[in-house]
């Protein structure tokens, strides 16, 4: 399957934002909004290999969506479409910090959903560090439900919620 067809090119996702495909020359850019959030660097990410990371999830097929303001890269998302079975799975999501609490994640979002569920995929999972109440807050507003827990998944201390947003098609 392929996915995102429809936003080859550039599309206005309101007035001051576009939404563009991430290509592996934007690994970079990613990498730099990374490292502005404690929730990457506490995992140990650095620049460097946030940058690789980003390469190789796209070298293997996983997709990279995002937004630009002016010419600057302000949100991304990394997902893919194989998880328990055929779902959909949000792998990363980040808003550059200048760019927080302005509708920019809940936008994009919005458009990893609708690519999904035009490509007939009517579930998606992501995972939330049960630390992190903003994003928890910010995924149950946007219609996704806890559904379950995986203590000291990626760290001892620290556990993933899993939550799920069904009816994407
Ligand atoms: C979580 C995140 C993607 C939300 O994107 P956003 O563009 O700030 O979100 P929106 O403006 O669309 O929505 C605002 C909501 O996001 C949530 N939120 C989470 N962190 C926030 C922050 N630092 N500032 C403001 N809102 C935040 C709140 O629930 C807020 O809702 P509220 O107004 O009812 O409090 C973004 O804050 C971010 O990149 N955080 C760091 C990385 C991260 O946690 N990613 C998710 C990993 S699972």
């Amino acid at each position: 399957m392929k996915l995102l067809d429809r936003h080859k090119g550039s599309q206005a996702v309101s007035q001051n934002w576009h939404a563009e495909l991430i290509t592996q020359a934007m690994a970079e850019d990613v990498g730099c909004i990374m490292m502005q959030h404690s929730l990457w660097t506490k995992y140990g990410v650095t620049q460097e290999s946030a940058k690789q990371r980003v390469e190789l999830l796209l070298n293997q097929g996983e997709y990279g969506l995002g937004l630009r303001c002016g010419n600057k890269l302000a949100a991304f998302a990394i997902y893919g479409d194989k998880t328990f079975g055929d779902h959909g799975y949000l792998r990363l999501l980040g808003v550059d910090k200048m760019f927080v609490g302005q509708g920019l994640g809940g936008a994009l979002l919005d458009l990893v959903e609708k690519d999904l569920g035009e490509h007939q995929i009517d579930r998606l999972f992501c995972l939330c560090n049960s630390e992190n109440r903003g994003a928890l807050r910010f995924y149950q507003n946007h219609g996704y439900a806890v559904v379950g827990r995986l203590p000291g998944w990626t760290q001892p201390h620290l556990d993933e919620v899993i939550l799920v947003k069904r009816g994407l098609s």
